[in-house]
């Protein structure tokens, strides 16, 4: 089963981030399953570093948009994105270091941040960006 899918009420009203989202969404759900699955280090970290790796677009992708349509609240925005890069950053450290296997503890953290992320913090910027021509 799927740890985490995306619902309507996730929606930011802006299609390109949607879809990012969707996509965030997935790459999560196969980390997860792979570490269920008990697969191995290798195959994990490749897939924790692609879930890192299309994170950091995506806060890119946000963040260009916010320059762009002049957001006001894309410093406190911005700083959520960057705490989060910190955290996973030093996850994958330590992960690599074999000092941590992957748990449900790490997926579920995931799932979490990127739950209220998505509720709390992205939803805030649609309407705005919308006004500006972002849909
Ligand atoms: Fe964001
Ligand atoms: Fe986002």
């Amino acid at each position: 089963m799927s740890l985490m899918n995306w619902k309507p009420e996730y929606s930011v009203g802006v299609a390109k981030f949607d879809t990012q989202h969707k996509h965030l969404i997935d790459l999560l759900n196969t980390l997860h399953d792979a570490m269920m699955k008990g697969q191995g280090q290798a195959a994990l970290g490749s897939t924790l570093s692609e879930l890192i790796n299309y994170t950091k677009t995506h806060f890119e992708d946000e963040e260009k948009a916010f320059a762009t349509a002049g957001y006001p609240e894309s410093f406190q925005h911005r700083q959520e994105h960057q705490a989060l890069v910190k955290q996973v950053a030093d996850i994958k450290k330590r992960f690599d270091a074999n000092e941590i296997t992957l748990s449900l503890t790490t997926t579920s953290f995931l799932q979490d941040w990127l739950q209220n992320h998505i509720l709390g913090t992205d939803k805030k910027y649609g309407p705005f960006l919308n006004q500006h021509g972002v849909r």
